[in-house]
């Protein structure tokens, strides 16, 4: 990555003194910044401390004629490759997630036409208030990368997830984000024991896909998602970089992960190919086997003659065992077996047929799909480990937990 240009926000919270040390790895990896200083910002760093540490002019407002002249804002928010807006006050990502320009850093936010990295850091009960849950999963949906928070003890003394991730874990994700691997190129930068995926990158299909008969009707399946979901959300917590497709389901994004909504099994497959490549690759949605051979633009209607209109299928692609079989397969690929009867018997032959490593086999003759619990088979060449029953959110931990190990 040929010296990278950084616009940095700096947003009004203890936690700005770490963005002066963003500031100085940005440097020493050779790297440009421009800072700019929220109001509140300014309370806790100088800017003449930004400016002396990126030997930059630091901007501080949005009605500096002088600077206007010189450099619009416009122009200010898109020379750069990146946006980093650390630390991510929540006062900040509400007004990203509004659309609020009232100030020159929500104003440039509102403006850059380049990726966005926000890293928050509050107090623990701000992190969790339903008003920021709501404003991260909207960022999330408009593209915004947001870092998840660390969880410690904190300036004000309570504990819990909010601090600012450390200068070097910011620095890693910007990396990622400008192309770059962070591992490969900062040897120095530990893999904390905490996040056993930090610099993986985890690519997570989820919930069913719909297959349009007409403009009205489509045929899809009971799958709600939530074990895919799951399972994105435990792999960002394990500080995986996440993508997640998703079919058409009705859950929120989970903190830290891209999703990519489809409707499709065929949008499903390229948004699988364009994601790529990825180290591992968990195929949890419910894809539907087959579709409509010939979709009609207009809706199907009774004629009064009591004939019923006929519908031919045609099959979908395999997105897995496409993917086991492309030259950017995954290193761990991971497929899912939804089944009513001989549960583990018939994964044994879908890890064959497929191509893939592991099968996590689930009987879905209860109310499995949609439900909150989960009892699973993990099949591999190696044997099969079954789980009890538990919460989807658990079992996912339990498969990341695996993941990492295998990896
Ligand atoms: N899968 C896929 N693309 C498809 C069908 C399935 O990627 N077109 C993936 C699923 O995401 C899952 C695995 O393949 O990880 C097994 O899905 P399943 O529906 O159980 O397998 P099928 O091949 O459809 O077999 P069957 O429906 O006959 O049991």
């Amino acid at each position: 990555m040929a010296s990278p240009k950084i616009l940095l926000i700096v947003g009004g919270g203890i936690a700005a003194y770490k963005a002066c040390e963003l500031v100085r790895l940005v440097k020493k990896a050779g790297g440009e910044v421009t800072c700019v200083l929220t109001e509140g910002g300014s309370h806790f760093v100088t800017a003449m401390t930004l400016a002396a540490l990126s030997e930059n002019p630091v901007h501080t407002t949005l009605w500096d004629l002088k600077n206007e002249v010189e450099m619009g804002h416009i122009q200010l928010s898109r020379q750069a490759d990146l946006v980093v807006v650390c630390p991510a006050t929540a006062d900040l990502m509400a007004k990203m997630a509004a659309g609020i320009a009232d100030d020159l850093a929500s104003t440039l936010l509102l403006a850059t036409n380049k990726p966005v990295l926000a890293v928050p850091a509050m107090n623990v009960r701000m992190w969790q208030h339903a008003a920021t849950i709501r404003n991260v999963a909207t960022l999330h949906a408009s593209g915004v990368t947001v870092m998840e928070p660390d969880e410690g003890a904190m300036a004000c003394g309570e504990y819990g997830p909010g601090r600012l991730p450390e200068p070097e874990a910011v620095w890693a994700q910007i990396r990622t984000m400008l192309g770059g691997d962070p591992l490969a190129a900062q040897p120095d930068f530990a893999t904390p024991a905490h996040r056993p995926l930090f610099g993986k990158h985890v690519l997570v299909t989820a919930g069913p896909t719909h297959e349009p008969i007409d403009p009205v009707r489509y045929i899809a399946n009971r799958s709600s998602g939530r074990q895919g979901f799951a399972i994105a959300e435990a792999a960002a917590e394990a500080g995986a970089r996440v993508t997640l497709v998703a079919g058409p389901v009705n859950l929120p994004t989970p903190p830290g992960v891209e999703r990519i909504d489809v409707e499709t099994a065929r949008e499903m497959a390229a948004a699988v190919e364009a994601a790529l490549p990825a180290d591992v690759a968990v195929m949890v949605a419910a894809v539907a086997d087959w579709r409509v051979a010939e979709e009609v633009g207009q809706k199907l209607k009774k004629d009064g003659s009591g004939k019923i209109p006929p519908l031919s299928l045609t099959e979908n692609p395999d997105i897995l065992a496409g993917l086991a079989k492309s030259a950017q397969r995954p290193g761990l690929l991971i497929g899912f077996a939804a089944e009513t009867h001989d549960v583990v018997a018939h994964a044994q032959a879908k890890l064959a047929r497929k191509g893939a490593d592991w099968i996590v086999a689930n009987d879905v003759s209860g109310d499995v799909m949609g439900g909150a619990v989960n009892a699973v088979h993990i099949v591999t060449a190696a044997g099969v480990e079954s789980l009890p029953e538990m919460a989807k959110g658990d079992v996912a931990r339990e498969l990341v937990e695996r993941i990492a190990n295998a990896l």
